[in-house]
């Protein structure tokens, strides 16, 4: 206590080495992968920030947790182990396991979706947005306006728009199957949702009969947020806020690669029982039996010890605390970025620092390639590429255009994150000679993870 520098809580058991490339090295790696970081091999990046999803360490007590795994198919006492973690911070009464968030969600639209059904979010994220779409129905984000704003210090920029949802439900409320609200807000900069906008939902959901689903990826750091921003929540334990969000939903989905602290896994989770049973005969069809669904015994162990460790208040306050490092430094540096800070993830806002570059030109993808370029980072997309492209073909600029840098769960050390905040510092500085891009080759959705690309006038 009284000491400012707020450590790792952990200390390194097992090292990967990393390796240096050249400069002639990355650009051929780019134009081979068609200024795609998608396509790039591994191999070629130096510090890994693509997404915070499966990406993380696991402890000491997770791989113990492995050899543990029961790898028997049906009724493993790993599968009561990882229902019972499940359980003590969502005590919904089915638990469903799933190979990863998506399959969820999969899983849960092809169930509740169809032709004519909307289905209200705070943000989709991509693939959630892709699986409602893939079931014919349509995705509405309803982000509060301050979401939308990279420069607003609302604490809560996740929030549902409680007017629009209300709007929405008071003409349609038939064709409502179910409202998302995601926690935290990953397509709007990693922002957290309050427990009192949750309430707001609930009550609105309550009015017009509709069920009320967490996409919960990431539900742990929204509960820290909650315990630093929300009036009255200073002194609750973590877990105690988690299962306040969970009592105001109906059900969840979840993928495990984020805060299940895993490589792998995800579930999907409810308190319906006929829905229950609808979601589980696709699940069989697809994913595996009920107590496996898709994951080895060794995987539900894992996730298992790592809800365990999420939302331990040391591993939060280190795990806020080093992504707001990082963006408070590029901020510093005139960058501009999605503030607060979100949790998983620093945003740089490509369109104000590439004003030069359209949307449809994709700043995102022109910044994104040369953080690549100059020191081997490899970040993400999440604009007009991601999300400019509709189901009727046609394309228009996503609301913002940025390039996440998505930390890793206890995997990086500072000294990474400053050679981090060193390269963004140069690209910044020639950032009106970055060129923007054309796509010369896309699939029919979810674009970003295939598409090839060509800059439109050489890199000065
Ligand atoms: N929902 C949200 C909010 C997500 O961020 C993701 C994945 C999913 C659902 C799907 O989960 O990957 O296990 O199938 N997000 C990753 C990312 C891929 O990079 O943000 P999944």
């Amino acid at each position: 206590m009284g000491f400012r520098t707020i450590i790792e809580p952990f200390r390194i058991h097992s090292v990967e080495p990393m390796r240096l490339t050249t400069p002639a090295e990355r650009q051929a790696a780019l134009e081979s992968a068609g200024f795609n970081l998608f396509a790039l091999p591994a191999r070629v990046v130096l510090i890994d920030l693509l997404t915070d999803s499966g990406t993380g360490a696991m402890s000491r007590d997770q791989w113990a947790a492995i050899q543990r795994g029961d790898e028997s198919y049906a009724g493993s006492p790993s599968w009561y182990r990882f229902q019972d973690a499940v359980q003590e911070l969502f005590p919904f009464p089915h638990v469903i396991p799933t190979h990863q968030g998506r399959a969820a969600e999969r899983i849960l639209f092809s169930v509740l979706g169809g032709p004519g059904q909307v289905i209200p979010n705070n943000t989709h994220f991509d693939t959630t947005r892709a699986n409602v779409e893939a079931s014919g129905a349509q995705a509405v984000d309803f982000v509060v306006p301050e979401g939308l704003d990279p420069a607003s210090l609302h604490p809560f920029k996740g929030n549902m728009d409680l007017d629009r949802l209300a709007t929405l439900l008071s003409s349609r409320s038939d064709d409502v199957p179910v409202v998302f609200v995601t926690v935290t807000n990953n397509s709007g900069g990693g922002q957290p949702v309050s427990l009192e906008n949750l309430r707001g939902v609930r009550e609105i959901c309550d009015r017009y009969g509709a069920p009320l689903f967490l996409d919960a990826c990431r539900f742990a750091e929204n509960a820290w947020f909650i315990k630093q921003r929300e009036p009255g929540q200073q002194a609750r334990a973590i877990p105690d806020i988690v299962r306040d969000m969970a009592a105001l939903a109906d059900g969840m989905t979840m993928s495990a690669k984020k805060d299940g602290l895993a490589n792998i896994g995800g579930w999907l989770a409810m308190r319906d029982d006929e829905l229950a049973r609808r979601c589980r005969e696709v699940l069989i069809l697809t994913e595996g039996f009920p107590t496996y669904g898709g994951l080895a015994g060794r995987d539900l162990e894992a996730i298992a010890q790592g809800l365990q460790e999420v939302v331990s208040e040391d591993y939060l306050r280190y795990r806020v605390r080093s992504t707001e490092y990082l963006g408070e430094a590029l901020l510093a540096g005139g960058i501009p970025v999605v503030r607060p800070i979100g949790g998983h993830a620093v945003y740089l806002d490509a369109r104000t620092l590439l004003p030069h570059v359209p949307p449809l030109r994709y700043p995102g993808q022109s910044l994104s390639v040369a953080l690549f370029e100059s020191g081997g980072i490899r970040s993400c997309e999440i604009g007009t590429v991601m999300f400019g492209l509709h189901p009727d073909g046609s394309e228009s600029p996503a609301p913002l255009d940025l390039v996440r840098l998505a930390i890793p769960r206890r995997t990086y050390t500072q000294s990474h994150i400053d050679y981090v905040i060193e390269v963004c510092l140069d690209v910044a500085s020639r950032a009106s000679s970055l060129p923007g891009y054309e796509i010369v080759e896309a699939p029919q959705s979810l674009r970003h993870f295939t598409a090839r690309f060509r800059p439109l006038s050489p890199v000065a």
